[in-house]
């Protein structure tokens, strides 16, 4: 673990912030010194910057750690928050959101518009028996609809549970089942390159012979594909909600009222359903939202590429910009149809001022070359973010220089579903820039870079990043887990947060992040378990034993990369197909097309320790060309030498 990391330690030219942009800052800048002197009253202040229907007199009760309470004796709404406030202060008419459709439509709603349809979707799910802390999950594309659902689900106090649009039936029916979900928001279809993605279809197949918690499934109308009906559980969203008020009055809810579930993957197989309460979570999804991205309601056209499924289309799509009263874009469809000018011609379109999007993304457009976002005025930017994954230094050049025609501030922001909000990220107009940094915890955040003991490292060396105190917008567990949740994040440093990135510090005291250090993998900004991944591939009847490892790729950070070894009794049938192709077809199908493998290799054996673990270090050296280093602990070294040689062969 004591790598040393020699940049770390050399002089690194910053880019400051322009006097403009400096002025034009509506972020106060004694932030971090008021967050230093008073941690708790700099969260309690932030806090108060809600609504609260009873005001908060506790900030933080950290007596049943790690499970936090924050602002605990307060309550407040979250829909009131994100669409009342704005309202009663006389910005109904703002725009909330203007929404593009993949085949070109679009739709402009305010914000008085998103709450009558917000008001009446939560009498409609009252009126199907909907009541505080029932699930409702939401397997959608990128529809206002979807917020619509979100926030619905929110003013009654329900819990939404988002299941990202191109996951499996067996995923959401895995979901569904966990979370006991009594309501399931869908829509008939959505656009995806041109074609229809048959949503409904796959609910259908998820609730076939299971999630029998499932009382309704509402169906949005969107592609207008054929779907079929299932009477008395199946409603259309249209015909009920011209059916109930546009009246409804948003009831107060403790501050540590669920709000919602959100599944991620872990090290271990099944996906760890992580929940997240009100009160905090609000407080730092809106607070980072409106610092980070230096914030000018008014004025700004905010985008968050993010697909709603994910977190970070949770707090910086529904949340925090619409905490805030911003103004943003909704975008329905793939980056690249009808071909790789979308994404600019939106941002012109639009006048989009400021732009959060995933480094995955921005090299491929560096791979495509400038000319195509050089054939756009992207003159409205004025500020750039990244997130998902580490962001290399010539990226974060490319992006400041071509979409933010060499003026601009990008923030790289780091954060996890864990933790519910940004929490290593610049202050734009604060911070003097390091390409592919995320530097400065946000104020309100300590954290500390450790060795395998949970000392402190030195500049230079490679260690582990643990977060040392509460915050407000921490998950408060494991749905139904409470043991696991320990386990998983509080163990390895006993009153830490361990949070499984590496990290180093620079000479100046920045904080520099290095990716995964567990068998977690990052493809596209997507995570995605080595040990799902292989058990998905050990369910097929072909295969005895798999390993699955995160190779090195130049445009996803990492890819999906499977070592197989097929089942002798099942010659015959193999030899009759194409197993690689039915392989990665399967784990598309189980888990989801983001999980397909870039390769699998047909292997005799795989390499294993004495113990008989799997070496997935000796296997991702392989899957990334490089030398295969140390094999002294390997039962069988002849197996490395065979699978590396068949590998140089392209089997
Ligand atoms: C990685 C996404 C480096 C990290 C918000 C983390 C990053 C995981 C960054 C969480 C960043 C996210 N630099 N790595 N700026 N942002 N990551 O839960 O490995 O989908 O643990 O949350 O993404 O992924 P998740």
């Amino acid at each position: 673990m004591s790598d040393k990391i020699d940049y770390l330690l050399e002089d690194i030219e910053t880019i400051t912030p322009s006097p403009e942009f400096v002025a034009a800052s509506p972020v106060p800048t004694d932030l971090d010194e008021r967050a230093k002197a008073d941690r708790l009253g700099f969260w309690a202040e932030q806090a108060r910057d809600l609504h609260w229907h009873t005001p908060f007199t506790q900030v933080l009760d950290w007596s049943d750690a790690p499970i936090a309470k924050w602002f605990d004796d307060g309550e407040l709404n979250a829909s009131y928050n994100c669409l009342d406030r704005h309202v009663l202060a006389g910005n109904g008419d703002r725009v909330a959101i203007h929404w593009e459709g993949e085949p070109g439509d679009t739709r402009t709603i305010t914000y008085a518009e998103l709450l009558g349809e917000v008001k009446r979707a939560a009498n409609l799910y009252e009126s199907l028996g909907v009541t505080a802390g029932d699930v409702v999950a939401i397997y959608m594309p990128m529809l206002p609809e979807t917020i619509v659902a979100i926030l619905a689900a929110a003013r009654i106090g329900a819990v939404h549970s988002v299941i990202f649009g191109g996951f499996s039936a067996d995923s959401i029916r895995q979901r569904v089942e966990d979370a006991n979900a009594k309501l399931v928001v869908t829509t008939d279809g959505s656009f995806r390159r041109g074609k229809v993605l048959p949503l409904k279809d796959t609910v259908d197949a998820a609730l076939d012979g299971g999630g029998a918690s499932v009382e309704h499934v509402l169906v949005v109308q969107r592609a207008k594909n054929d779907v079929s009906i299932t009477e008395g559980r199946d409603l259309w969203w249209h015909d009920e909600i011209a059916q109930v008020s546009d009246e409804h009055v948003a009831k107060a809810f403790p501050a540590e009222q669920p709000l919602f579930i959100l599944y991620t993957s872990g090290t271990t197989g099944k996906p760890k359903g992580l929940l997240h309460t009100t009160g905090g979570y609000l407080t730092q999804a809106s607070f980072t939202h409106r610092t980070l991205f230096d914030l000018q309601p008014e004025t700004d056209v905010y985008w968050c590429t993010a697909d709603v499924g994910w977190v970070t289309g949770h707090s910086y799509l529904v949340y925090g910009p619409l905490a805030n009263g911003a103004t943003q874009l909704m975008y329905e469809g793939a980056h690249d149809f009808p071909d790789l000018g979308r994404w600019f011609e939106l941002i012109q379109k639009y006048g989009v001022t400021i732009l959060y999007t995933a480094p995955t993304a921005i090299r491929s457009y560096m791979k495509t070359g400038r000319k195509i976002p050089e054939a756009y005025d992207l003159t409205s930017i004025r500020l750039l973010g990244s997130v998902g994954e580490p962001i290399n230094p010539e990226a974060w050049e490319w992006y400041r220089e071509v979409i933010g025609g060499n003026r601009v501030p990008v923030v790289d922001t780091w954060w996890q579903t864990e933790t519910g909000a940004v929490m290593i990220s610049a202050i734009p107009s604060q911070t003097s820039l390091k390409p592919g940094a995320a530097q400065k915890p946000v104020p309100g955040i300590v954290v500390s870079v450790v060795d395998e003991q949970g000392n402190r490292v030195d500049p230079g060396e490679m260690g582990l990043l643990t977060i040392t105190e509460p915050w407000p917008a921490m998950a408060r567990g494991i749905y139904g887990d409470r043991e696991r949740y320990v386990e998983t994040y509080w163990s390895q440093f006993p009153g830490r947060y361990f949070a499984g990135d590496g990290a180093g510090v620079d000479k100046d005291g920045d904080l520099w992040l290095l990716g995964r250090v567990d068998d977690v993998m990052n493809v596209s900004g997507h995570r995605l378990s080595t040990m799902e991944i292989e058990s998905s591939l050990v369910d097929h009847p072909f295969v005895a034993e798999a390993a699955v490892v995160g190779a090195t790729d130049e445009t996803t950070g990492q890819a999906v990369v499977a070592f197989v070894v097929l089942k002798q009794s099942q010659a015959d049938k193999i030899a009759a197909t194409d197993p690689v192709s039915d392989l990665r077809s399967h784990v598309a199908k189980d888990i989801g097309s983001f999980a397909r493998p870039r390769e699998v290799h047909i292997v005799d054996e795989l390499p294993k320790t004495r113990s008989g673990k799997i070496m997935r270090r000796l296997l991702r050296d392989v899957a990334d060309g490089k030398a295969v280093g140390d094999t002294t602990t390997l039962t069988d070294s002849a197996v490395m030498s065979a699978i590396s040689s068949g590998m140089a062969q392209g089997s």
